[in-house]
């Protein structure tokens, strides 16, 4: 069985940052929190919270110590607040995020109707929309594009993972919403990369695991276009939830990550599956098809002679 890696996968840049930002400050002495979980996989929350950094829900939940801003970032009431706490602030906003925000700002600023591309109920298109005086209107789809006013002046600001399909075809029709469109193209290229790469991978291969936390959405929407390719796919956490059953009669295995999935989860992942297929060379394809390899123990093996 030959193990694939995606070519782009796991951790993003602004993953990796607010991650080790959080980890830095579990090396500093007193307290350190992050407001909401630093990212959405909940072993890495875990881990940190060991090392004594735990998640907090809002500001007001504690009174001293280090307050840690995640990648999606927060609008500037939190950083207000924060400081009037005297509370010792790390910011850890994904600098693509936070041209977002400053975009978003700049236009309200300018006197133009602000328009932001993204999921009305995602944390960063929310704090975007804060720097705005949340005077930003939220569009998620061409329909709601359609039902905009005509406007002498738009800015449109998108969401940093969204599609650029669907970026491109809204805009067509914003084009006819405004004589003066001023489009700050906002999309990180990380969620984008890695999708391709998994679609790539899946057209290859017999079966994706796709390794990441379950209320993560970019690794559910990964696990969906390996789907769509109509290659079989697992969507896992850990390696504890791989099954030898998987493997019967599979020639090739796809592996790809969120990028909110650290490179130890992936790795473990890959070292579990090479124990597994030694398992199954060591048992046979005949043993398992007669059901004698049970969660990767090999039991009741028949005397072939
Ligand atoms: Fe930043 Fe892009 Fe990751 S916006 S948090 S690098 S997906």
């Amino acid at each position: 069985m030959e193990i694939k890696l995606a070519e782009n996968h796991g951790f993003c840049y602004g993953v990796k940052r607010a991650v080790e930002i959080a980890t830095e400050a579990s090396n500093e002495p007193g307290r350190s929190y992050t407001l909401g979980p630093i990212i959405h996989n909940p072993q890495v929350v875990d881990k940190l919270k060991n090392r004594g950094v735990s998640p907090i829900e809002e500001v007001s939940d504690i009174s001293e110590g280090t307050m840690i801003i995640r990648s999606h970032g927060v609008g500037p009431e939190i950083y207000k607040e924060a400081e009037e706490k005297g509370l010792h602030v790390l910011d850890a906003t994904c600098p693509h995020v936070k041209k977002a925000q400053m975009d978003a700002k700049s236009v309200i600023e300018d006197g133009m109707t602000l328009v932001i591309l993204g999921e009305k109920n995602h944390p960063e298109v929310k704090s975007i929309n804060l720097w705005a005086k949340n005077k930003g209107i939220i569009i998620e789809d061409e329909k709601n594009a359609e039902n905009l006013q005509v406007v002498e002046k738009m800015g449109v600001v998108v969401q940093t993972t969204f599609s650029q399909f669907k970026f491109n075809s809204i805009i067509g029709v914003l084009e006819k919403k405004s004589k003066n469109l001023k489009v700050f193209k906002t999309i990180c290229n990380a969620t984008q990369e890695r999708q391709n790469s998994a679609v790539d991978l899946a057209r290859e291969v017999d079966l994706m695991i796709v390794v990441g936390g379950k209320n993560s959405g970019n690794t559910n929407r990964l696990a969906e276009v390996c789907r769509d390719v109509g290659c079989t796919t697992y969507h896992i956490e850990t390696s504890a939830e791989i099954q030898l059953a998987w493997f019967e009669n599979v020639q090739t295995v796809g592996v790809t990550a969120g990028a909110s999935t650290p490179d130890w989860i992936i790795k473990e992942v890959i070292e579990t599956m090479k124990e597994f297929e030694e398992l199954l060379a060591a048992a046979g394809q005949e043993d398992f098809k007669k059901g004698n390899v049970v969660n990767g123990t090999v039991v009741q093996v028949e005397d072939e002679r």
